[in-house]
C-alpha cells in the first residue's frame, strides 16, 4: 500500500469542507488502509481525508502508546463534549510547528466503521484532542487557525519558505 501524499498548509485544498460518505465500499476501505499506513509512517497519532487531498468524511487516529489502536471513523460526529484542556497540538500538514490550544477534555464521538455499523468512542487526553483536531480538518479548519493572527502569519511565512527551499 502506497504513502499518500500529506497537502502542506497553507495549501488552501486543507479549506475545502468535507462531504459525508453515502457509500462504505472496497475503495473507502482501501483509502482508509492507506491513510492509516500513512499516519504510522509519518509517523502521527491521526489524518484527516482532507489532508491527503480526499474531500470525504473519513479520519484515523491512533494515541495509543502502543501503537496497535486503530480507529478508523466514517462520518465522525461530535455527540458530546465537556470539560476543557489546554496543550500542545501539532499537525502533520504544518511540520515543525506545535503550539499550545484549548479543547474540550471529554468527548463523546459518533461514527460508522467500516462495516457500516454505528458506534461510538468515548475519549480523554490524547485521543479526545486528536480527535477534535481531526474533525476540524473535515470542516477545512486547521488547528493554526486558533491562534492568534500575527503567530499564524509567522508559521505562514515559515512554511512557504521551506516549501520553497525543498521545491
Ligand atoms: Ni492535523
Amino acid at each position: 500500500m502506497p504513502l499518500l501524499p500529506i497537502l502542506r498548509y497553507p495549501d488552501p485544498r486543507l479549506k475545502t469542507p468535507a462531504t459525508a460518505i453515502t457509500e462504505i465500499d472496497d475503495e473507502l476501505r482501501r483509502l482508509a488502509l492507506d491513510m492509516a499506513e500513512t499516519m504510522y509512517g509519518a509517523p502521527g497519532i491521526g489524518l484527516a481525508a482532507t489532508q491527503v487531498n480526499v474531500h470525504k468524511r473519513l479520519i484515523v487516529a491512533d494515541a495509543s502508546e502502543t501503537r496497535d489502536r486503530l480507529l478508523i471513523l466514517v462520518n465522525p460526529e461530535l455527540i458530546q463534549s465537556e470539560g476543557s484542556r489546554v496543550g500542545e497540538e501539532g499537525c502533520l500538514s504544518v511540520p515543525g510547528v506545535y503550539d499550545k490550544i484549548e479543547r474540550a477534555e471529554r468527548v463523546v464521538v459518533g461514527y460508522l466503521d467500516l462495516d457500516g455499523n454505528r458506534q461510538t468512542v468515548e475519549a480523554e487526553g490524547m485521543l479526545s484532542v486528536c480527535l477534535q483536531h481531526e474533525m476540524e480538518h473535515l470542516d477545512g479548519k486547521i488547528f493554526v487557525e486558533h491562534l492568534s493572527p500575527l503567530k499564524q502569519k509567522r508559521i505562514r511565512a515559515k512554511l512557504l519558505k521551506q516549501a520553497r527551499v525543498t521545491a
